[in-house]
């Protein structure tokens, strides 16, 4: 089903049917490897069941958690060896504005495209951002046994890229 999805989406002409587009791109973005730190809480969240952090981790000051208890304490620039930590670069939450936990696929694209939210980005900057960014990144290779998105990277890429051209219509 999600392959039929994504096979369709990519067969049709994107200026006519770029708004179908955006069904794959938010089962992306609504993945728990993505969701767990673009959540609206004053807590990140961990695993596909997306519980609260244990270790009574909060947002804090600009994402980093507490001043006594930094994500950088257990984070690193890379996953530990094991899987356990997960790790990248400048690991910390996405700003509260760029939560996306509870909306639909419209208001979830609108959101993403709001430059009020998302950190005054314009179309081709966001798909920049989900080609380029180390944490997006560390979507597909995040360690131990977490899964990852439903699409490959480079598809989603593919898809971020139909809708930019198609004029990044929201459903
Ligand atoms: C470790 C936490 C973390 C993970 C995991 C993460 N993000 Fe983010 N994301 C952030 C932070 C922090 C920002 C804000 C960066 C900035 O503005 O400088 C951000 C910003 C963004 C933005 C731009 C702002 C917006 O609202 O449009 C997009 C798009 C985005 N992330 C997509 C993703 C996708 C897709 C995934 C999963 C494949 C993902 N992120 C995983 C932390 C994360
Ligand atoms: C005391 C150590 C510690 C601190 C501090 C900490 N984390 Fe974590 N974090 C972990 C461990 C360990 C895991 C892996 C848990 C697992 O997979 O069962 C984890 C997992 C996560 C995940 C889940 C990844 C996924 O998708 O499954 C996110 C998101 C996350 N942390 C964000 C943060 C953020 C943001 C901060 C700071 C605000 C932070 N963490 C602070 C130890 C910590």
């Amino acid at each position: 089903m999600k392959n039929f999805l994504l096979m369709l989406a990519l067969s049709l002409p994107a200026m006519t049917f770029a708004q179908t587009l955006f069904t794959p791109i938010g089962e992306v973005l609504r993945h728990p490897r993505c969701m767990n730190c673009h959540t609206v809480t004053d807590f990140p969240r961990q695993t596909d069941s997306r519980r609260r952090h244990t270790q009574l981790v909060v947002r804090g000051e600009g994402g980093r958690g507490a001043p006594t208890l930094h994500c950088s304490a257990c984070h690193q620039d890379k996953n530990v060896a094991d899987g356990k930590v997960p790790g990248a670069p400048n690991w910390h939450l996405a700003p509260l504005s760029m939560g996306w936990e509870g909306l639909n696929d419209r208001d979830l694209c609108l959101a993403l495209k709001d430059t009020n939210k998302n950190g005054n980005r314009s179309v081709p900057d966001l798909v920049h951002h989900m080609e380029f960014d180390a944490l997006v990144l560390w979507g597909w290779t995040p360690g131990g046994n977490r899964t990852t998105p439903p699409y490959e990277h480079a598809e989603f890429v593919t898809l971020l890229k139909r809708w930019a051209d198609g004029g990044a219509p929201c459903p």
